[in-house]
């Protein structure tokens, strides 16, 4: 279907003060040129390999797969420099900031990963780096933290509502409102205002044409199922795209229902959301009747976001893709059967994606061929998952 520009179905669109209207327009006119400059592209692909290591591998599961008498693969983005799929867009993002000779860039992170991967590419390309994250976060992902400032970046921890990353975004979205002339605003999911859901989409996108082409190489043929953890939904809509037209294929979305009391999934917006305006965009919100967002929990802090990007919501009410929450139990158990099994620690992110492949396989034909995307690596989570067994 072809859609209105800046919209998938209803969803989507620029809801925005008068002030940012014209920086996203910039942004979105810039973006449209870059992707028909011959050096944009080749510096993006130079980086993309030469920098951040891509192609990024594909693994067969091999005992996992005979645990369970399937085929099991997984697209290996925790091999990314800097241990997540967040990298693919800083480097995209970052270098469009130079292309249109922005000097400064701003991010907001929530589970760090973006803030770190945005704030590499900062010292990459010499830019100063700022970055907004929720005071818990800043608590939960003291690593990253420090990994933020070895790169030179400013950490702002964020002291307002929930001090997670929806609050992180207000606080960036204010200071773009301040400095939109010098500075770059790199979001880092495919969510918010026009035109971010689309060029972190595009950005993303490299992750699905490849786990593709290694698909039809490496095992011949094309997967049953594949999975991915939807928290703004990059990760997930970046390694879906390639396979949306592939009706035979099931998509998989796995969100984060958080302690999993089914009355009150507590990331889950796709399931427990309803639609809404905020964050710039129209899509799906976990919020209350007066339209008040509700705080959310998941033991994943990059899954812990009360919206999602507005394309999932369009995949959702189409039903080419299905959305199940993932509990933390759930995700925790994925996380060290798959380190045990396969010698692999996923982010506690994308350990969500395994337990829904681990809950689908259960009752799929055997041999039939799941393909996982581990959207990072777990070493980050390792506090929380020693706080969470205490
Ligand atoms: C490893 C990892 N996976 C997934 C996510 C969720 O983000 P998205 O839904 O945009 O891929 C995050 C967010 O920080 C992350 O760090």
């Amino acid at each position: 279907m072809a859609h209105k520009p800046g919209y998938f179905g209803e969803y989507g669109g620029a809801y925005v003060p008068e002030t940012l209207v014209a920086p996203l327009a910039d942004v979105a006119a810039a973006f449209e040129r870059c992707q028909q400059d011959a050096s944009f592209q080749a510096e993006l692909v130079d980086l993309l390999k030469n920098f951040a290591g891509r192609p990024t591998a594909l693994t067969y599961a091999a005992r996992l797969s005979e645990q369970y008498h399937q085929k099991i693969y997984l697209k290996r983005e925790d091999l990314l420099h800097g241990g997540a799929h967040k990298t693919n867009n800083t480097i995209g993002q970052g270098l469009l900031a130079k292309y249109m000779g922005k000097t400064r860039l701003i991010a907001e992170t929530g589970a760090g990963q973006h803030g770190v991967a945005t704030s590499m590419i900062g010292a990459l390309l010499g830019l100063p780096v700022t970055v907004y994250m929720g005071a818990i976060d800043v608590a939960r992902q003291a690593l990253n933290v420090e990994r933020m400032k070895l790169f030179g970046a400013t950490v702002v921890p964020v002291t307002s509502g929930s001090q997670t990353l929806k609050d992180a975004i207000n606080d960036a979205m204010r200071d773009w409102l301040h400095d939109s002339e010098h500075t770059f605003y790199v979001f880092g999911t495919a969510a918010g205002p026009h035109p971010y859901p689309s060029m972190v989409r595009y950005f993303q996108e490299v992750i699905g044409r490849e786990a593709r082409a290694q698909m039809l190489e490496y095992a011949g043929q094309l997967p049953d199922a594949i999975y991915a953890c939807v928290g703004g939904g990059s990760n997930a809509i970046g390694f879906f795209s390639a396979f949306l037209a592939d009706v035979k294929v099931k998509i998989y979305g796995a969100e984060a229902s958080g302690h999993g009391v089914e009355t009150d999934y507590h990331a889950a917006t796709l399931n427990k959301g309803t639609p809404g305006i905020f964050h710039g965009m129209h899509s799906y919100f976990l919020q209350n009747a007066d339209g008040q967002i509700t705080e959310t929990h998941s033991i994943s802090a990059g899954l812990d976001y009360p919206g999602i990007g507005p394309e999932h919501v369009y995949l959702k009410e189409t039903g080419r893709i299905n959305y199940e929450p993932i509990s933390d139990v759930e995700a925790v158990h994925a996380f060290e059967y798959l380190a045990r099994m396969e010698g692999i620690l996923p982010a506690l992110e994308s350990a969500h994606a395994v337990a829904l492949a681990l809950k689908v396989m259960k009752t799929s034909a055997p041999d039939s061929v799941h393909l996982i995307n581990i959207s990072g690596r777990g070493d980050k989570d390792l506090n929380t998952y020693l706080d969470y067994k205490k």
